[in-house]
């Protein structure tokens, strides 16, 4: 086979030298524009796994690599006048061009064709090739070309960053954060070889703007970086090697993804490797390792599958599907780091002090979890949580011991919790004529007995025909009161927990079945004409909705309440409204259900007024000393719904009138809805209400075990967690979880005690039987 790769970036050579070695018999090609040995670019840096590979495939070229490699273990913040500095984060940093050089080398040694200078117009400049491999990069000529087959999505990212040198030597990764007059700014700084580090500028383009940077050249945005981190650079000087780059040299990154990542243009095949396929961001320092890891996968589908012509479509089709998965990954961990570095001046430098903005960042990519930091370094994450139980009024045992901060409290108004897990609304569907029963006081109960701090009955719907289902809970007669009244009684005097209530009004989702006799059907009999903001069905052949009249409104609002003075006459802790999922109150906040045209549609102020007059006039009555929480959807995961832009700015309109914390659930609001699920999906809406507006919030939405709370409530993402359907599998979920994270303080309920131990005792059993052979 003749095999040319346009581009000698890591992407290229390694390919090349990888299928030379396993190969010999081909001929492989590298031609690159740049003269050898000449490259852009400071140092990039390594994980451990992707060495691990290298290792495996050529260990040659991984031990001159590892031979040239700086190694730290520490990173550093910067900020607010303060230095903090966590160990045991195991990063390997080379330069660019040392590692360029490496690469280069063991090509000529094993025979690979090196040919430099050459600018490649196109694919069509190679047509006795039968592989062609674009690794030109991130702005790639052969993907431009081929463009409606590779379909590549590039979305250019607000920031701005330069990419620098100095030749401090820096013993951590170290960030710093300076703010100016116009917001803040940050640098990425890591040393790559014996004399010089890596330092990149990152800003907001307001902040680049407002200092007029885009109107500076090199010179001047270099010697405005040198004053800006004067402290840290302790007079050392800031280089550029991007001479090349017209005007500042600030760039914006671009984020690429690509929908295929080959063709065969007639007679030869063409794949796309490294940045030209995909792009990282280098908040997490993948780009490199992406490229690596592309290039051994292909080797190892030639190995596979078989390296002779024939098998060319099958190779890159195999390639490309297991690639994209890890690339996913990959990318996704970065966006999350991307997007925290873009909204840290806006969102958490300003307010979150230097313990919590470091436990911020070390997460950032939502890969870090509490557990992985307390490996990392366990006495700075001990620290951590000594400061953060501080913070939550807690002092240390005379051990020094301080409980993980989601067992830590919360008070807001009179209200105080003693962890931080509630136990998120959940209809169950089972009573009649909206009476609770037997079955509510049960469930409710031993899920109050199992630890968690706050219970949520399900949504309790404040008239008849504010009802989803017929077996949905109701607040609107006295019986329904008579029989609420058991639950808070058992509840408060049986149990540690509180106990809050949700009420709602289902809107144009209400009259249909319970969901074990069909989701979202409408009832055969016994049905209720339905109100919504507008006219919409939720189904297609779902009953329509009237458009609520302002008679209806303010029948509707004196229902809520009423429900609200049942509610607080019964005791309740805490109340929530449901502005949620697409029933009543959220069919008004969603544009995609809300197309009236008076002055309860349009702008967010108009379709806000509605709910609002509800809330305040809850307000009203509900007592002083205790909170109210209002459910939104921060997301409605369809186009033209509402965004977390949008409830963002809902949020803070509740806020203003007086609500105490957003719970941050997102969609159901219509049935097209496409929402990306996954773990912790909804926390970085919570995590952007809280911190932009400054309110406390409750995440919730795949929070399932004690480490995702844990690192949400260290982070600041939320104050409390909701857990739903981990509940539904087990009562006692938030005492098992504290077994599970070694947490010995927390009570169970005294009859239960001798569970615990046996409990632990099987834990401890299934954790050593699951330990690798030899350790036991
Ligand atoms: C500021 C910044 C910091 C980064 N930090 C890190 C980090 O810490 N860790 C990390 O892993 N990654 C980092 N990266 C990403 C990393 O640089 C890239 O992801 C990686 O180099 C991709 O390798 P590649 O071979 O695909 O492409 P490239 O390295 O871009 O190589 C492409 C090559 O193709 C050549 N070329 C392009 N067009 C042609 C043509 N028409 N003819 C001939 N030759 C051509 C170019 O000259 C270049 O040599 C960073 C990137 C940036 C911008
Ligand atoms: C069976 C069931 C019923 C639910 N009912 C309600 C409800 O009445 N009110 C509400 O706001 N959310 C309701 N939800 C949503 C949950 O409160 C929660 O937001 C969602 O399940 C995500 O959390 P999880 O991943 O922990 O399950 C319900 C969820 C389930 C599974």
């Amino acid at each position: 086979m003749r095999i040319v790769c346009i581009g000698g970036g890591p992407a290229g050579l390694y390919f090349a030298l990888l299928m030379k070695k396993q190969h010999p018999e081909h001929q492989v090609t590298v031609v690159e524009r740049n003269r050898p040995f000449d490259t852009f670019g400071w140092g990039v840096v390594f994980s451990d796994a992707t060495m691990q590979s290298m290792r495996q495939w050529d260990p040659a070229t991984a031990e001159t690599i590892e031979d040239a490699f700086n190694h730290w273990d520490d990173i550093e913040l910067v900020f607010k006048g303060r230095k903090i500095r966590t160990t045991g984060h195991g990063f390997v940093g080379i330069g660019r061009k040392k590692m360029l050089n490496i690469l280069q080398e063991r090509c000529i040694e094993l025979g690979v064709e090196l040919v430099f200078e050459t600018d490649v117009q196109g694919d069509q400049d190679f047509p006795d090739a039968d592989l062609i491999i674009s690794s030109d990069g991130v702005n790639s000529r052969i993907r431009h070309k081929y463009a409606d087959i590779f379909k590549p999505d590039m979305v250019m990212r607000p920031n701005r960053y330069i990419w620098l040198g100095t030749d401090k030597r820096f013993d951590a990764f170290t960030f710093d954060f300076q703010r100016t007059e116009h917001g803040w700014f940050q640098a990425h700084i890591y040393r790559f070889d014996d004399n010089t580090s890596t330092f990149i500028v990152e800003t907001t383009d307001e902040v680049f703007k407002a200092h007029g940077i885009d109107q500076m050249d090199q010179d001047q945005s270099i010697a405005f970086c040198e004053r800006l981190f004067a402290g840290t650079l302790d007079g050392h000087k800031l280089m550029t090697n991007a001479r090349h780059l017209r005007g500042s040299a600030w760039l914006n990154f671009g984020r690429l993804i690509c929908d295929k990542w080959s063709h065969f243009n007639g007679q030869s095949h063409v794949v796309l490797m490294g940045d030209s396929a995909h792009t990282a961001h280098f908040a997490i320092g993948s780009g490199t390792k992406l490229a690596i890891d592309d290039a051994i996968e292909l080797t190892r589908q030639f190995d596979l599958i078989g390296h002779d012509k024939a098998s060319i479509p099958a190779v890159l089709s195999a390639y490309e599907e297991v690639r994209r998965v890890d690339v996913a990954r990959i990318q996704n961990a970065a966006r999350n780091a991307m997007e925290w570095f873009e909204v840290v001046g806006t969102r958490y430098a300003d307010t979150l002090e230097p313990e919590q903005f470091m436990y911020s960042m070390l997460t950032r990519s939502q890969r870090i979890s509490h557990e992985n930091l307390r490996l990392r370094d366990k006495d700075w994450l001990e620290g951590f949580e000594r400061w953060f139980a501080e913070r939550a009024g807690v002092s240390p045992a005379p051990n020094g011991s301080v409980p993980p901060p989601m067992f830590t409290p919360f008070s807001i108004r009179g209200m105080t919790l003693k962890n931080r897990i509630v136990m998120s609304p959940m209809a169950m569907y089972s009573a009649t004529d909206g009476m609770p029963d037997d079955f509510h006081l049960v469930h409710i109960g031993a899920r109050a007995m199992g630890g968690a701090a706050l219970v949520f009955p399900e949504m309790t719907c404040v008239s008849p025909d504010a009802r989803i289902t017929p077996g949905c809970l109701g607040l609107w007669n006295d019986e329904q009161a008579q029989a609420f009244k058991r639950m808070v009684e058992f509840v408060h005097q049986k149990t540690p927990a509180k106990i809050g209530i949700q009420i709602g009004h289902a809107g144009r989702k209400g009259a249909t079945r319970v969901p074990w006799e069909g989701i979202d059907q409408p009832v055969e009999q016994g049905g209720w004409p339905l109100i919504s903001a507008s006219a919409l069905p939720y189904l297609r052949h779902s009953d329509m909705p009237r458009e609520m009249t302002r008679e209806d409104m303010d029948r509707v609002l004196a229902d809520f309440v009423s429900a609200t003075e049942r509610a607080r006459d019964l005791g309740f802790d805490i109340l929530e409204l449901h502005a949620a999922h697409g029933y009543l109150l959220s069919s008004f906040l969603s544009p995609l259900t809300n197309l009236r045209d008076d002055e309860y549609g349009g702008s967010h102020e108009n379709r806000a007024r509605y709910p609002l007059e509800v809330f305040r006039a809850i307000r009203e009555v509900w007592p002083e000393d205790k909170p109210i929480s209002v459910r939104l959807s921060t997301h409605d995961w369809y186009e033209g719904g509402n965004t977390p832009e949008d409830a963002a700015i809902f949020a803070k309109m509740f806020k203003d009138a007086g609500a105490d914390m957003i719970d941050c659930s997102s969609g159901q609001v219509v049935k097209e809805e496409q929402p990306v699920y996954g773990r912790l999906f909804q926390t970085p809406f919570s995590d952007k209400i809280r911190n932009e507006i400054q309110v406390p919030t409750i995440a919730v939405g795949a929070i399932s075990e004690a480490d995702h709370a844990n690192s949400i409530i260290a982070a600041g993402r939320a104050d409390l967690c909701a857990v739903a359907r981990p509940h539904l599998a087990d009562p006692a979920f938030v005492l098992h979880e504290a077994a599970k994270i070694g947490y010995d303080e927390q009570e169970w309920p005294k009859q239960y005690r001798s569970g615990r131990q046996q409990y632990v005792t099987n834990l401890q059993r299934a954790q050593q039987a699951a330990a690798p052979a030899g350790k036991a």
